[in-house]
C-alpha cells in the first residue's frame, strides 16, 4: 500500500510516528533527570584525593592586617594574617553556618548574623556559636599562602 500526503492513513501514521518520537523523548529525559542524582552520588567528586588539595594564593592578596574567604574543599574557608601569624579557619559560623568575616580593629573573627566571636585559634569567645570553627593547615613558602598544605 503507497501513502500519499493527500490520505489520512498518512498522516495517522506521521502523527503516530512523532507522538512515538515525542514520547522516546519524554521518557528518555525522565530517565536521565532520575538516573543522573544517582550517578552523580556514585562517582567521586574530582578534589576527592585530599593529599592533593592545597590552594595557592598569593601573599599580596592577603597583606598582613586583612583577610581572604577561599573555597577550599567545598567548604568557605577564612584565610587572615596578622602580626601574629597565617591563621585559616573553616569560615561557617557552627551556630546557623552564616560565613564569618575578620574584624581587623578588634582582632577576632565575627558573624554578621548573630554576631559570635571567634578567637584567631577558632575558639568561641562570645555569641551563641555551640563549637569552635576549625582550623585549616596554611604556611607561607615564598611568596605564596598554601592553604592545607601539611
Ligand atoms: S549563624 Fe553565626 S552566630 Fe548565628
Amino acid at each position: 500500500m503507497e501513502l500519499n500526503k493527500g490520505d489520512s492513513s498518512y498522516l495517522s501514521t506521521t502523527r503516530r510516528i512523532f507522538m512515538k518520537i515525542l514520547m522516546g523523548g519524554i521518557f528518555g529525559g525522565l530517565i536521565g533527570w532520575f538516573l543522573y542524582p544517582i550517578f552523580r552520588y556514585l562517582i567521586p567528586p574530582k578534589n576527592s584525593n585530599q593529599d592533593s588539595d592545597i590552594i595557592n594564593i598569593n601573599t599580596a592578596e592577603v597583606p598582613v592586617g586583612k583577610s581572604k574567604i577561599v573555597n577550599y574543599k567545598d567548604t568557605p574557608t577564612i584565610v587572615i594574617r596578622t602580626d601574629y601569624g597565617l591563621f585559616a579557619l573553616t569560615a561557617v559560623c557552627t551556630h546557623l553556618g552564616c560565613i564569618v568575616q575578620w574584624d581587623e580593629s578588634n582582632q577576632e573573627i565575627v558573624c554578621p548574623c548573630h554576631a559570635a566571636k571567634y578567637d584567631l585559634n577558632g575558639n568561641v569567645k562570645s555569641g551563641p556559636a555551640p563549637r569552635p570553627l576549625t582550623v585549616v593547615k596554611a604556611r607561607i613558602v615564598d611568596d605564596k599562602i598554601l592553604v592545607g598544605e601539611a
